[in-house]
């Protein structure tokens, strides 16, 4: 059930559903809460309380900022959380969630029983990436996002996904043409200037479940062991047939990974 509420200076669209233990699920880029549909209902029925806002100038969510920082990111959901009277949360980002939920055990550790860090990485772009990234803004800002669209949804799902699931195809590129080209383009120079989290990683003192796709050209495996390797009480789980969207390409194995994670926290 989506609601719409005044969360610091903005309104933040989020959907709270179940009762339980927090489970906070941040989406990916250019993307808005919708992609955690199969987790929300999931966790609801497993015993969880699942909040996932659309994150600053995506979804629902609208901005006006040229720029909107992984930090910026990270205040909002903490807002969320004071608003919702939530103390701790498990905090799960994908790829630029994952970016904001890095940013957010830094800043509030306290606010954290668990992370999930799925299909990201923890270092910063490097000159070419910014640069990349850049090009695209002004792209998007001129054209539209179709380009995204048709540029990015071989690389975000798998083959067998691009095979065997339209309804998954489908709901990918409606989220990347529905997205406001304003936000988004924000939200890309806002991952341009995002920090090396690298450093952080062996201070992260929480459980956390590391999550990538087999086949994630993106953000490949390579990264996920990079994060596993520095996080101290981190397991990693590989998902087979899936590239970027592990939760939408192929929902049972993630949520199984999660549940497991999830209830041997205590
Ligand atoms: C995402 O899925 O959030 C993006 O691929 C992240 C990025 O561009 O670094």
């Amino acid at each position: 059930m989506p609601l719409v509420n005044a969360v610091s200076e903005i309104q933040l669209a989020y959907d709270d559903l179940g009762s339980g233990s927090a489970v906070i699920l941040l989406h990916g880029y250019p993307f808005d809460r919708s992609m955690w549909r199969a987790q929300i209902d999931f966790l609801r029925d497993a015993g969880f309380r699942a909040i996932a806002p659309d994150l600053r100038g995506l979804g629902e969510t609208k901005s006006s900022g040229e720029i909107t920082t992984m930090d910026e990111m990270a205040r909002d959901v903490v807002a969320l959380m004071g608003q919702l009277k939530i103390d701790q949360a498990a905090i799960c980002g994908l790829s630029m969630g994952g970016y904001v939920a890095l940013d957010f055990v830094h800043l509030f550790p306290s606010r954290v029983n668990a992370l999930v860090l799925a299909g990201t990485r923890a270092p910063a772009d490097n000159e070419q990436e910014k640069l990349v990234r850049e090009q695209q803004a002004q792209r998007m800002l001129s054209e539209g996002m179709s380009f995204v669209a048709d540029a990015t949804l071989s690389k975000l799902l798998a083959p067998r996904t691009l095979a065997e699931k339209p309804e998954v195809i489908t709901h990918v590129r409606e989220m990347i043409l529905r997205s406001d080209p304003k936000g988004a383009a924000a939200a890309q120079r806002g991952m341009a200037v995002r920090r090396d989290y690298s450093d952080d990683l062996p201070s992260i003192n929480v459980p956390t479940l590391v999550v990538v796709g087999r086949e994630d050209p993106i953000r490949p495996v390579a990264d996920s062991r990079f994060m596993h390797d520095r996080i101290r009480d981190s397991r990693l789980e590989i998902i087979e047939d899936a590239a970027h969207m592990t939760n939408m390409e192929q929902p049972e194995t993630f949520n199984g990974a999660l549940l497991t994670f999830l209830q041997s926290l205590d």
